[in-house]
């Protein structure tokens, strides 16, 4: 393979990658400090709710966030210690807390405890390291749109009957949506209004910023071209996206490296977009749950060749196809709320018009990606459920 003349670390734009500085989130930081100020003079635990849509940098934020509350905690001397579950992946009470406990000890035996026997072991390792852990619950929307709430009001209520000691376990929730509905109101009221923080999608110039920063650390100095990154960052502000935004640059750099060219040029940002948005798709189609991969076949399915499709054919195409998949169709309501998570996440649009009859009708459509392709990746994935 030839010399990269671009690329001085491609490894700055992979998604693991936490940035030691996050710009125009320093508001969020802070916010996250003030409130666990407290845990670290160890008077506290504390809860936070973090929510805002796909990409608005939730996860970067809480990552950054639990590194620097370890390293001040070292400083202070305070035996302090983090872990971040990813619920979409460990969407299950019994998953979450073995992940916990697996944290402290490796060779917890894979079943025969139940939930209290392992929250007791928590308790235990924590007592003994008289440590503080702060645990943070990513996409865990997942976890309670699953019934999980009892988990959540576990860990919450964690110290509650810990006498004498000090408080020894704070839990921080990580959502694209608002998951204090899909809470009871005991775990609801530990999640106090005040403890929300909110991403709100990046504009342009925010984007330019962050795509300005991961530029300097992962190419040559003048690699990239500078209208090439505000040509980026126009297209990424469709969505608000910073994903979007680096995995963009991502390939439009991989398509100048394999070019051989001398920068990074606005031909390759639209070379780059063409590839992005089928491939940021297909990640999204992946992470649906299933019934949300139901909406979206049966939008699919009836928008045919068609720029839209109206709700109400839609929702009778998605009958057929949760009877044909063996669910049970949910209500107009489920419907209508998946329709909008689609519709936040991008995959599908919607357009509300006044009738002639003075009705109002949605009408849905499929942004980027031809419905043939969207279908038959929802019926292979499916299908191997
Ligand atoms: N303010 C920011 N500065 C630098 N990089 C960011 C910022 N916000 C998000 N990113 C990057 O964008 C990508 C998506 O962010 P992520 O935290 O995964 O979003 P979310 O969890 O909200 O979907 C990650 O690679 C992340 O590092
Ligand atoms: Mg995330």
């Amino acid at each position: 393979m030839r010399n990269p003349r671009l690329f001085k670390d491609q490894s700055k734009l992979s998604f693991d990658y936490v940035p030691e500085r996050l710009c125009h989130r320093e508001e969020q930081l802070e916010s996250l400090d003030m409130l666990f100020r407290p845990v670290l003079e160890g008077g506290m635990s504390q809860t936070a709710f973090l929510i805002g849509s796909v990409g608005t940098g939730k996860t970067a934020t809480s990552k950054r966030f639990c590194l620097d509350l370890m390293r001040a905690a070292q400083e202070r001397g305070r035996a302090m210690d983090y872990i971040i579950v990813n619920c979409r992946q460990r969407s299950t009470e019994v998953a979450v807390l073995r992940r916990i406990v697996m944290h402290f000890d490796e060779n917890f035996p894979d079943r025969g405890f139940s939930t209290e026997e392992m929250l007791r072991s928590i308790r235990k390792h924590l007592e003994k390291r008289r440590m503080h852990l702060l645990v943070v619950l990513d996409e865990a929307d997942v976890l309670l749109s699953k019934g999980a709430g009892d988990l959540v009001y576990q860990l919450t209520r964690f110290d509650e009957e810990v006498v004498g000691g000090r408080p020894s376990l704070s839990v921080v929730m990580v959502s694209q949506k608002n998951v204090l509905d899909l809470m009871d109101p005991a775990s609801r009221s530990t999640f106090r209004r005040s403890n929300v923080i909110r991403f709100d999608r990046y504009g342009a110039r925010e984007l330019a910023d962050i795509l300005r920063d991961r530029t300097e650390l992962a190419f040559f100095p003048g690699a990239v071209r500078q209208d090439a990154l505000d040509l980026m960052a126009d297209i990424a502000s469709e969505f608000g996206d910073a994903r979007f935004a680096i995995e963009l640059l991502d390939r439009a750099g991989m398509l100048a490296e394999e070019e051989g060219a001398e920068h990074l040029a606005p031909e390759h940002v639209r070379g780059a977009k063409a590839l992005t948005y089928s491939v940021v798709t297909e990640s999204k189609i992946e992470d649906l749950d299933k019934q949300h991969k139901l909406v979206l076949l049966a939008v699919a399915r009836s928008i045919r060749d068609q720029a839209y499709v109206r709700t109400p054919e839609a929702e009778a195409a998605y009958r057929l196809a949760a009877e044909e998949h063996g669910e049970r169709p949910r209500g107009h309501t489920m419907f209508w709320s998946y329709l909008q998570d689609l519709s936040n996440q991008g995959l599908v649009g919607t357009r509300v018009a006044n009738e002639e009859t003075g009705g109002r009708t949605t009408y849905i459509s499929l942004p980027d990606v031809p419905a043939k392709v969207v279908r038959a990746r929802l019926e292979e994935s499916l299908g191997r459920s």
